[in-house]
């Protein structure tokens, strides 16, 4: 039996052989191939075309179709779970065709039904047939998806259909253009999969090169292997100006692909700014007279109604091959009920604490947190990450986030984690012997102690501290060309309380106030946030154009900076971006040099620094340490 939750389910041959039965759609009705077979389908969420092109599929087929009318008075009113419900409906049915706000809540159904599920939209997930319907749309126009290069535009945070669409597009071989509303581009995540997996490389697009379509942010350019690779511009103006020059222009757009502002996913207040559109101006540019124009739907006011009377505008077209691809899709899951084999997903190495406490998703639309219940918390263990830090991705919303400690259940001890234990972790999780949590307090509740450190050495204190970060403001005030472009943007956690301080010094000296950003590194939804106490629901913090400060407490590899460098330069194009730590400990794996410097300290792997400071310890004095750990593989019995 086989599921459809995620594009990634299928392999490429898998959906060549689906648009083949699409093609065969007026046969595979007159053959009447569902004849007998019931669909149930369960929204819990508005929809038009989704639902219906698949009931008027199933029809097609000679199949029924059982549904609530509204999820609001079906028994999920009453508190039913996704997992009693899965299991009903599954003896009425011999498919589940569902839609869902919770980001995973198809893998749980999946997880109880007896017949296939299919994800109709899943929270900010997936939304793997649509997808489908977008890559036939796209052959039957363009003859062949490898090498087309597509413009995702719009809301590339929110938007589902996008997330299975770029990855679609890159396992074609089709090379992807992202311009996102500022504070909607597309998730790191997605962006390292595409370079980690598909080898993709990311270039910026030259600004005029889009300008019909107005938007405050920039284009980014994802192509296979591509000469141009993104800079690091800590150096700000000589390395940004070799950026520039790296910059693509004049490519061949094959088409835009428009999505909607998801409101509904936003917080109140965060839906303003600017919205990247396409009107008539668009229509008139030779560049764009092959461009086709696609649109999941529904639209709202992103894509004008003069292109609904332009050839390139194919949207309907779009809509309507939902039912002859929802058709294939059904016979093919159909003939694949029998089947041993598979789904194409490689399921990887899973991770379950054996622990009755253990990592919980962060993620607070995520089904494991909003229906504990019926769900497993179970994760992939995702090393290599480029930051070198231990990441777990939920199986169910694929959220990612950082390990914090790590304990060994034979020896009840546990440290935070730190690269140097990637081994002795990898062992331990080989033996099932690996302990995870998000806090101390976890590890100490189930009586794990932790594990011994070598005698620590002060090697900054509160003064030491206060001076350094006082120095670093001076000499940011010094080199900054004009205040008003100023932004600092601190590396969560406590890279931004330091940027926190630093603005504080910046604002105790000009007399005025200063932004002040966060830039979280791992998976989150916020990227890149605000902070500001008294107006949490301001827009989102503008790059362009600005002189930005990035601060981190320590800079060791490289890695952490390099990943951030990545994720401001999506949000936007700064004028500069210089880099502030309080220490550096030297022996750099990615060419980054930080422009401002607390204190060198030049340390080895075995060694551990620490910033301490108040906002975060309950210290009541900040101070920087240095100690080397006994390694937990020496010390376990
Ligand atoms: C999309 C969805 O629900 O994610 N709609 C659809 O299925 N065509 C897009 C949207 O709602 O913006």
């Amino acid at each position: 039996m086989r599921n459809l939750l995620s594009i990634a389910d299928l392999t490429n041959d898998e959906i060549e052989q689906i648009f083949e039965l699409a093609d065969s759609a007026p046969r595979l009705a007159t053959d009447k191939t569902a004849a007998g077979q019931i669909m149930a389908t369960l929204f819990y969420e508005p929809s038009t075309r989704t639902r219906l092109s698949f009931e008027s599929a199933m029809h097609r087929l000679g199949g029924a179709v059982i549904s609530c009318s509204d999820m609001k008075s079906s028994s999920a009113a009453k508190g039913e779970s996704l997992a009693d419900t899965a299991k009903v409906v599954s003896s009425y049915a011999d498919v589940l065709v569902v839609r869902h706000y919770w980001d995973g809540a198809v893998q749980a159904m999946a997880e109880n039904a007896d017949v296939p599920v299919i994800n109709a939209g899943d929270g900010r997930r997936e939304h793997p047939t649509q997808t489908l319907c977008d890559l036939y749309t796209l052959r039957k126009e363009k003859g062949e998806l490898r090498g087309l290069t597509v413009v995702v535009c719009g809301d590339l945070k929110n938007g589902r259909t996008i997330h299975s669409l770029v990855f679609a597009l890159a396992r074609f071989g089709a090379n992807v253009v992202t311009l996102a509303a500022n504070g909607m581009e597309l998730p790191q995540y997605v962006i390292e999969r595409l370079e980690r997996e598909y080898g993709y490389s990311l270039a910026p697009v030259a600004a005029d090169d889009l300008s019909e379509v107005v938007t405050e942010t920039d284009a980014l350019y994802l192509a296979p292997k591509q000469p141009h690779q993104l800079a690091l511009f800590t150096q700000v103006d000589a390395a940004m100006q070799n950026r520039l020059n790296t910059m693509v222009s004049g490519l061949r757009y094959d088409a835009f692909y428009v999505t909607r502002k998801q409101k509904e996913r936003m917080k109140e207040g965060t839906t303003g700014g600017s919205y990247p559109s396409i009107g008539p101006s668009f229509l008139k540019q030779s560049r764009f007279k092959e461009t086709v124009v696609m649109h999941p739907l529904p639209r709202v006011d992103e894509l004008s109604r003069e292109v609904d009377k332009d050839w390139r505008g194919i949207y309907f077209k779009q809509a309507a091959y939902g039912v002859p691809v929802r058709m294939g899709l059904l016979k093919f899951l159909f003939d694949q009920r029998e089947s041993k084999k598979p789904s194409a997903k490689k399921i990887a190495k899973w991770y379950q604490s054996p622990e009755p406490l253990g990592p919980q998703c962060p993620n607070a639309n995520c089904v494991t947190v909003t229906e504990t219940g019926s769900t497993r918390r179970r994760f992939e263990l995702v090393s290599g990450s480029p930051s070198g830090a231990l990441l777990l991705a939920c199986v169910y919303c694929n959220h990612r986030f950082k390990v914090q400690f790590v304990g060994h259940t034979k020896s009840k001890r546990y440290c935070s984690y730190d690269m140097a234990l990637s081994d002795t972790v990898g062992d331990w999780f080989k033996k099932k012997e690996l302990a995870i949590f998000d806090s101390i307090k976890e590890a100490e509740e189930l009586g794990y102690e932790p594990y011994k450190s070598g005698p620590q050495r002060t090697i900054m204190d509160q003064t030491e501290i206060q001076d350094a970060v006082r120095e670093i403001s001076q000499q940011i005030l010094r080199d900054c060309e004009d205040v008003d472009r100023l932004l600092i943007l601190g590396v969560k956690t406590k890279g931004s309380y330091i940027g926190q301080r630093i603005a504080g010094e910046l604002e105790a000296d000009r007399k005025r106030k200063f932004e002040v950003g966060e830039i979280e590194i791992y998976g989150s939804l916020e990227e890149i946030r605000r902070i500001s106490v008294e107006e949490p629901n301001e827009l989102p913090l503008n790059l362009k154009d600005r002189e930005v400060i990035l601060v981190d407490d320590v800079i060791y590899t490289g890695r952490t900076v390099k990943t951030a460098l990545s994720i401001i330069f999506k949000a936007g194009r700064p004028r500069s971006v210089r880099l502030a730590v309080l220490i550096d400990r030297g022996h750099r794996e990615v060419p980054v040099k930080p422009n401002y410097v607390g204190k060198h300290i030049p340390s080895s792997e075995r060694e551990r620094v620490r910033v301490k400071l108040r906002e975060a310890e309950h210290d009541e004095k900040d101070k920087v340490v240095i100690y080397s750990m006994i390694s937990p593989a020496e010390t376990v019995v």
